[in-house]
């Protein structure tokens, strides 16, 4: 069997050159996952779980999705001929949508799924059923559900594991968080930054107890509303063990950071993708980290995932047309 790979992995690690300074750090660095082969994380998961997919004989799958699972899926299932099936949440955004699309998937986008946690576990168990009747694995991005395709994303926490005393990482269901952990092990201290408005993991460990609680998401960072425990309980688990804190931050807050990434560092990031840079404002603030020690941030997505959230930061630079007699005027006038 040819292996299943499209080169996942050994992302750049790059050095933050303006938002680290300015919060007066020496070292921030970003590692950037949009650079995967689809533009997120997701493709290390879903690389390995294909591989499992293709040696246990299944030619079809179903998942769910926020949106970039389903982008890695479509991709590497049109490369190794599985077809597949993915049931969305109905405000996934268009890039990811497109990119489901493009690759041949068939999309299902379900009212109030992943929003509602009642909904979303029925949809789970109905998704189960469905797979086992009909022999096509259930591909979720969880250590619940598929533990081996999880095992894939652990390599993210060995290729950090020299580089930083602190890491952030933004959770959703708690997948990424608990696989970056297991990568780490105790070489540096693993942070979770989880949006205030989908807050389970956070909000149990502020609390200082074992117990998720589900919640109704209203958090519009896509990727990040999960609000039930599918990884939360294990991502609390390893939180603690590796001596992590956890940040409940304002979507606007990661809106912003997203913007001065775009702005100030030239990287072109999905929201979820600069969650992490909010929490380690909060973390500097709380004196969790100090200035002089190595961090790292995970930026788990692309730009192009996510074109709404880009708008607002290009509708700050609209353009213009102009007849070629005055193209060398208007120059004139921004340089
Ligand atoms: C861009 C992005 N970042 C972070 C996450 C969070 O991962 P997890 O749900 O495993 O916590 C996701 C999940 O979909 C994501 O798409």
């Amino acid at each position: 069997m040819t292996s299943v790979t499209m080169g996942e992995g050994n992302t750049p690690l790059v050095e933050s050159v303006h938002i680290g300074p300015a919060l007066g750090m020496r070292r921030l660095m970003f590692k950037l996952e949009s650079c995967n082969p689809t533009g997120s994380y997701k493709d290390r998961f879903v690389a390995a779980e294909v591989a499992r997919l293709l040696r246990t004989g299944a030619t079809s799958c179903v998942a769910t999705s926020s949106g970039n699972t389903g982008s890695s899926l479509a991709a590497y299932c049109a490369r190794y001929g599985l077809t597949c099936a993915i049931a969305v949440n109905q405000s996934a955004p268009a890039g990811k949508l497109q990119q489901m699309q493009a690759h041949g998937a068939r999309i299902i986008r379900v009212r109030d799924f992943v929003s509602d946690p009642r909904i979303t576990q029925r949809v789970f168990a109905d998704l189960y059923q469905f797979s086992v009747a009909r022999n096509a694995p259930l591909v979720v991005s969880a250590y619940r559900h598929c533990p081996e395709g999880m095992a894939g994303v652990e390599s993210l926490g060995h290729e950090l594991a020299d580089f930083a005393a602190h890491v952030f990482v933004p959770v959703g269901g708690g997948g990424l968080f608990t696989a970056v952990a297991r990568g780490i092990g105790d070489r540096a201290r693993v942070h979770a930054v989880q949006p205030a408005r989908c807050s389970t993991v956070a909000a149990a460990f502020i609390r200082g107890d074992d117990e998720i609680r589900p919640v109704h998401s209203t958090t519009r960072i896509s990727g990040l509303a999960v609000p039930f425990d599918i990884d939360a309980s294990l991502a609390l688990r390893y939180l603690r063990a590796c001596r992590g804190q956890a940040f409940a931050v304002d979507d606007e807050e990661v809106f912003e950071m997203q913007r001065a990434m775009l702005a100030h560092e030239g990287i072109y990031c999905e929201p979820a993708g600069a969650a992490a840079i909010a929490g380690v404002r909060r973390a500097l603030d709380r004196r969790i980290v100090r200035r002089d020690e190595p961090v790292v941030c995970i930026v788990t997505g692309h730009g192009f995932k996510d074109p709404d959230s880009i708008a607002e930061a290009a509708a700050g630079h609209p353009d213009r047309v102009v007849e070629p007699a005055q193209l060398t005027g208007v120059l004139m006038n921004i340089l």
